[in-house]
Formats: C-alpha cells, sequence, structure tokens
C-alpha cells in the first residue's frame, strides 16, 4: 500500500491511474479502524480497479467540549489492517493541508441538518459536508463508500453530491455488528466493562421498537417515548429515539411506508448512535 500526506503526491499518482483507465473507489475514514470500516474497503474492492482510503479526524465536525483532542489515534495498527485489506492508496493530510490559513467557503447543510445528530451537534454536518467536500475534489473518484450506521450523515452526503453535481457515485455499506449486536464503532473503546454489557441494548431497543412499528397497534409517538424510557432505566441519556421516514428523515406516521429507526444516547462517556431501515 502506498501513503502519501500531501495534495501533489496524490495528485501525482491519480494522474498515472487516470492515464491507465483506472475505476476509483474512495473510503473516507477518520482512522481508529475497526471490521465496519474495512467492510466498506472490501465492498469498495468488488466495484473498483483501485481503493483509495484516507485517514483525517477532522476538527471542523467537532464541536466545543467533544473528543477531538482525545480522538483515538491508532497509525501503525490502521497501516497494518488497511495493507491486509489490500488497499492500493492511503491519503494521510495534515490539517494545514487540509485547511489552508484564510480558508472563508464552508458547505452549508439546511434542512437535513436540522433534526437528530444535526440538531444536538450544530455545525457538525456543515464540517462534514465540506470535507466530504474537499476530499471528493482532491481524490476525484468514480465511487465512493459511506456506511449506513452513520444513518444521517449517508443523507447528507447523498443529498450533497446531488446539489452540488459531483460526478461520484455514492454506495452504502450495511452497518457491521459485534455478536451480541453492538454497532461497531471507534468510541466503543471508550466503553467501560460495564458499559460494554449494556450498550447492545441500544440496538435491541431499536429491534423492539420495529417489532411495534410492524404490530401496527401503538402510535409511532407513543413507541418513542416507551423506548426512550426504556433505555433510560438501563442508564442511557438518551438524546433522541425517532422514527422517521427514511427518505427524508422527517418524523414518521403510520401512513408511511419507508422507516428509519434512529437513536443516539449517552453511556457515560461516549455517545453511541444506531439505527434500522425497512419497509412495512
Ligand atoms: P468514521 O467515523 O471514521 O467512519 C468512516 C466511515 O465508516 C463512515 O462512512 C461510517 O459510516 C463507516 N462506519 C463506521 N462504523 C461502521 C460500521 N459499524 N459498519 C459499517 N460502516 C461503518 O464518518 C466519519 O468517519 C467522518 O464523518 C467522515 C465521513 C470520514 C468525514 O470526516
Amino acid at each position: 500500500m502506498k501513503k502519501v500526506i500531501t495534495l501533489s503526491q496524490l495528485r501525482e499518482i491519480l494522474l498515472k491511474w487516470s492515464k491507465q483507465g483506472h475505476v476509483i473507489a474512495f473510503v473516507p475514514t477518520m482512522g481508529n479502524l475497526h471490521a465496519g470500516h474495512i467492510k466498506l474497503v472490501s465492498e469498495a474492492k468488488k466495484k473498483a480497479d483501485k481503493v483509495i482510503v484516507s485517514i483525517f479526524v477532522n476538527p471542523m465536525q467537532f464541536g466545543e467540549g467533544e473528543d477531538f483532542e482525545s480522538y483515538p489515534k491508532t497509525e501503525n495498527e490502521d497501516n497494518y489492517k488497511l495493507t491486509e485489506a489490500s488497499v492500493d492508496l492511503l491519503f494521510f493530510p495534515s490539517v494545514s493541508e487540509m485547511y489552508p490559513k484564510n480558508m472563508d467557503t464552508v458547505v452549508s447543510v439546511t434542512s437535513f441538518a436540522k433534526n437528530l445528530c444535526g440538531g444536538s451537534r450544530p455545525g457538525h454536518f456543515s464540517g462534514v459536508a465540506t470535507v466530504v467536500a474537499k476530499l471528493f475534489n482532491m481524490v476525484r473518484p468514480d465511487l465512493a463508500f459511506f456506511g449506513e450506521k452513520d444513518f444521517q450523515q449517508l443523507a447528507i452526503i447523498r443529498k450533497m453530491v446531488c446539489d452540488l453535481n459531483f460526478p461520484i457515485e455514492i454506495v452504502g455499506v450495511k452497518t457491521e455488528r459485534e455478536l451480541d449486536g453492538l454497532a461497531m464503532s471507534s468510541r466503543n473503546g471508550y466503553l467501560t466493562e460495564q458499559q460494554r454489557k449494556v450498550a447492545p441494548k441500544l440496538y435491541h431497543s431499536i429491534c423492539q421498537a420495529r417489532e411495534k412499528v410492524l404490530l401496527g397497534k401503538e402510535d409511532f409517538r407513543i413507541i418513542e417515548v416507551e423506548q426512550q424510557e426504556y433505555l433510560s432505566t438501563l442508564g442511557f441519556n438518551v438524546d433522541y429515539f425517532s422514527i422517521c421516514r427514511s427518505d427524508d428523515l422527517q418524523q414518521a406516521h403510520d401512513t408511511d411506508c419507508k422507516i428509519a429507526i434512529l437513536v443516539a444516547a449517552n453511556l457515560g462517556k461516549p455517545r453511541l448512535i444506531d439505527n434500522l431501515c425497512f419497509s412495512k
């Protein structure tokens, strides 16, 4: 695996690959890689000649008091995992390479960032959209792979690509889970042993909610409250538990068919998110 840190090194390789007519897939990450990230890589490998992964902990998407400074950095392990996964190129830019001084332009996300994680993390999705737009312009991939684990992020990236005419196919990849159902996440490492035992209940709670939705007996708003209460009694500090329409992430009602159930909750220090998407 080649590793580059500057844009000019990246462009040199891209020029060669484009002359050779290669199809290029891109997987943006913030590092501390786990099997969920590697799943994106293996899906990318199926569809492209060359796979590029970026690792960049993006300061612009962290709010005040969030874990930017302490975000886990595991460069050697990440290199090893990406080499094992036969990634062709790792782009590992510095903050100054990504954000030169006097940057004055950002991508702003309006209605899709209003609720859910966007509601509780103001500016977060503008930070995500800005860095992803910059990475797209740097890497110029044919396809880009994102996890369904971050469902609102995926929806926002799809919308941005459409609104700003990026000639890139966005591919969503199913959430990779631990055996007990917990969605894999770089932040799971913050959980204590005791919290780790409780954490899978987050996924169980959305599975329960799906059963209730499919039974069709209860109002969706009541299901949301019941599931929040269930999680609170287990020690979660719930930010939201929402039954939404999967296409626009607005509150769903019993006449809607395509449903996404999304949850975010703190369990001690870490903020965990998860979701389930289904048709009824
Ligand atoms: P990061 O949290 O490192 O995630 C990188 C990619 O891996 C995202 O597309 C995310 O949805 C996906 N991913 C994470 N956990 C997953 C799991 N358990 N199963 C499947 N895919 C999973 O998301 C970001 O970084 C950043 O916001 C980024 C898009 C890189 C912009 O900075």
